[in-house]
């Protein structure tokens, strides 16, 4: 009675509370897997006592609707006759073209100006799980609308919510290749803890591919999940939340994802606390074991079209081939595009040839971040856009490997005897020529 007086006389007492943001960065049918994997996730949320009104969930949501999708107004995040609907009762808050990077960071500041709908409202004492799903590349992620998410809006902001008092901790889970480029200066003492499918040089994977992706007797034409998603979501199912660690989860998974390096970021600290205190107290579901239908998910596009060629009907197969085809034509414009790129910039350096190659294949670690954006930013407004992909700029799920070459670029700036201006303008001519070229050949 006298704690409750007392939380009523001061407000700001009030009990801590648990947080959500979810997000799919993608758009189309061949990216099932990702709202798929989102809508899964706020069912965890859910199940574990986050309240409905504390979780914030944005995606395109045109993959359930989807004419491709053999069961409408459904999603299901793994193989099987007994497989949950996870788009049931999935309240999706931001959906189609408002979907955008500013608007994931406007709602995690509680930018009310940016995000005409639910925002992050958490307090010091609270809670804050965030779960991004997609394509990713150094230093970049993708949304579905409007250009990439930079890591160094991903830090401004996040040092944003630290500044604001929005959290007592934050875990941020995220699933993109390279994903474990995103999180570069997170301190050990900051309260965030991020997990990433990969590390910063590396795929992440899609899993119930192919012959795998069926459910209840049909099969759905593309994969169902993420490998590391589906690992930690598959975990949390199991029901053990209240008594498991992040510590222990995240080695379990970690094992689990064997196709890449699961990372972890910032503060450990509390790693050995359980997970239901952070994240969610799961229902208990039937443990499907993982099996090995997993795919680079650079080479989904590709290997779902093929795929699709080998199954369709006599009637379907002249169309499904002409998709593989064009998605395998957008692959090597992309390809020989960077190649010309990473050639350009080299053309004045001592070897040109072993200059390009070095600027092509080298790892460099992203420093320079500024350069990194404006060179990225060129590519979203100048480079083709690949129709197969379901781009909307000129980066796309393939592609976004090569956000390594620009920051190649940065890095050796001093070799190539080039400055930043010299390196936009590269860019900018050499996107804009494949654009051209793409277009006379239409
Ligand atoms: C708030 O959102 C608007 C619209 O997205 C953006 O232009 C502005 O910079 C944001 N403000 C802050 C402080 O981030
Ligand atoms: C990765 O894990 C899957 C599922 O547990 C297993 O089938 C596969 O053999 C493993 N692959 C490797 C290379 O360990």
């Amino acid at each position: 009675m006298a704690a409750i007086a007392l939380a009523m006389l001061l407000p700001s007492l009030a009990l801590a509370e648990k947080w959500a943001v979810i997000a799919a960065g993608s758009q189309g049918f061949m990216n099932y897997r990702h709202q798929a994997d989102a809508c899964h996730a706020y069912q965890i949320m859910l199940k574990s006592g986050v309240k409905a009104e504390n979780i914030i969930l944005m995606m395109q949501d045109d993959v359930a609707k989807s004419s491709e999708n053999p069961f409408p107004g459904q999603l299901f995040n793994k193989p099987g006759n007994d497989s949950p609907d996870v788009y049931k009762g999935c309240k999706v808050d931001y959906s189609g073209d408002i979907v955008t990077a500013q608007l994931f960071l406007d709602v995690l500041t509680s930018n009310t100006t940016g995000a005409k709908g639910k925002v992050l409202k958490s307090t010091e004492e609270d809670t804050v799980f965030v779960n991004f799903v997609d394509h990713g590349g150094p230093g970049i992620v993708a949304f579905p609308n409007g250009p990439f998410l930079h890591v160094k809006d991903l830090s401004k902001t996040l040092k944003t919510m630290q500044s604001k008092k929005m959290f007592k901790q934050l875990v941020f889970y995220m699933e993109a290749c390279e994903s474990g480029s995103m999180f570069p200066d997170l301190q050990a003492d900051g309260k965030i803890l991020a997990v990433t499918a990969s590390n910063g040089q590396e795929s992440s994977w899609g899993t119930y591919c192919g012959d795998a992706a069926m459910v209840k007797g049909k099969n759905i034409g593309s994969c169902l999940g993420d490998l590391f998603s589906v690992n930690w979501m598959e975990d949390d199912d199991l029901g053990k939340l209240a008594s498991e660690t992040f510590r222990s989860q995240i080695s379990k998974v970690t094992k689990l994802t064997n196709k890449s390096h699961v990372c972890s970021f910032g503060d450990k600290s509390f790693e050995n606390e359980a997970i239901g205190d952070v994240e969610v107290e799961g229902a208990v579901l039937s443990e499907t074991p993982s099996t090995d239908s997993s795919v680079d998910t650079r080479d989904i596009y590709v290997s779902q079209a093929f795929w699709a060629w080998q199954n369709v009907p006599e009637e379907m197969k002249s169309q499904a081939w002409t998709r593989f085809v064009s998605i395998i034509n957008d692959r090597e414009r992309d390809d020989q595009l960077f190649a010309k790129i990473g050639g350009k910039a080299c053309a004045d350096s001592q070897g040109p040839a072993e200059c390009q190659k070095k600027m092509l294949d080298e790892r460099s670690e992203l420093k320079d971040m500024d350069c990194h954006y404006t060179l990225a930013r060129a590519v979203h407004e100048h480079c083709p856009v690949s129709a197969s992909h379901h781009a909307t700029g000129g980066w796309n799920g393939y592609n976004m490997k090569f956000s390594q070459v620009l920051l190649n670029l940065c890095e050796g700036q001093e070799v190539l005897g080039k400055d930043l201006e010299q390196l936009s303008k590269i860019v900018q001519e050499e996107c804009i020529q494949a654009k051209g070229l793409t277009e006379v050949v239409i």
